[in-house]
């Protein structure tokens, strides 16, 4: 097999100046002057070496459902695994192996899980965003996060090596992972595992859990919960109570529905959105004395 220039990898993905607001579910974000969205883990491999090699970083972007980008330009390069969400599974007795890439849908596990009547990914439903991400910051509900049912995950690191951990290998919390303090790392897939159930009470279980979103906003630009929950409390009833809901600069407001949810109406920029999460911050902590921690990741902020 023949072996690509590092440089020529570097082309053959790269987009220039790619606008970064679409591709998040906030709608916010500046332009990416250097994009890459490889299709395979080998490619990525190639690309990471390659960036490596030229002493470049990168952000990692998956389904943008959690993350605020800033305005701008932004010179850092890009990694999306958009193009990476070949989904399979294996039946092994009563158990089901989803082998998934990366950049696949959590909607689409959700729905193949509805479909077929497997258990575990219940806890999943109505989480927006890709597998990737959601492992990595731990996604998840009241019902359970993702750590519970990944069975093992791939990953390219730092120095552009494949890697492969089992779940238990990774460490846990509350959304979070120790991928979250991995720099110029990349997740390329992994496996979740589900088992085989009577379809009619993996459906019941899945509405439940669709119901219990229904005190959140849908249908407006979120990056769902913007503030972890403090340990014993939710950060939504201590905004709500600090009088945040409505609270707008430019066109972020506080959603009216869920205080912990923040919406971009239309036209806000993350320097908006930055400016409203440091007043909300500080309207908790001086009612409330407590410092509430950001969910939202942010990028190039
Ligand atoms: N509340 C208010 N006012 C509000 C919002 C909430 O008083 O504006 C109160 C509610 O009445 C309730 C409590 O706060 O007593 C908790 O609210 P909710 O049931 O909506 O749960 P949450 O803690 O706000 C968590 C997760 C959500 C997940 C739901 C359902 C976090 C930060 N949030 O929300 O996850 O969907 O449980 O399982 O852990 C996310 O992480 O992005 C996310 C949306």
């Amino acid at each position: 097999m023949q072996k690509r220039a590092p440089s020529e990898i570097l082309e053959r993905y790269l987009i220039r100046n790619k606008e970064l607001a679409p591709l998040t579910t906030l709608r916010i974000g500046g332009t990416s002057e250097r994009f890459y969205q490889p299709p395979s883990e080998r490619d990525a491999a190639l690309l990471i070496c390659a960036l490596r090699d030229e002493g470049s970083s990168f952000y990692v972007l998956g389904g943008g459902s959690n993350m605020l980008i800033s305005d701008g330009s932004i010179d850092t390069p890009v990694i999306s695994t958009s193009a990476m969400t070949d989904v399979s599974f294996e039946l092994r007795g009563d158990e089901v192996f989803v082998e998934c890439g990366s950049g696949a849908e959590l909607k689409s596990i959700v729905r193949m899980s509805l479909d077929n009547g497997w258990t575990g990914a219940e806890c999943l439903s109505g989480i927006p965003g890709s597998v990737g991400g959601a492992i990595v910051g731990n996604a998840g509900t009241q019902e359970g996060s993702m750590s519970r049912s990944l069975h093992s995950v791939r990953y390219i690191d730092e120095s552009g090596s494949l890697r492969e951990l089992a779940a238990d290998e990774v460490s846990w919390g509350y959304r979070h992972s120790s991928f979250l303090g991995m720099r110029n790392t990349l997740i390329t897939s992994a496996v979740i595992r589900l088992a085989t159930e009577d379809s009619r009470d993996v459906r019941d279980r899945i509405r439940r859990a669709m119901h219990g979103r229904s005190s959140q906003p849908s249908g407006v630009n979120t990056a769902g919960c913007v503030f972890k929950n403090p340990p014993g409390d939710h950060a939504g009833r201590l905004l709500d109570a600090a009088g945040c809901k409505g609270l707008a600069v430019g066109g972020a407001s506080v959603s009216e529905k869920h205080a912990n949810f923040f919406v971009n109406a239309g036209g806000a920029t993350a320097r908006d959105m930055r400016s409203l999460i440091d007043m909300c911050i500080a309207r908790v902590e001086a009612r409330f004395g407590v410092r509430l921690e950001l969910e939202l990741r942010q990028v190039a902020i």
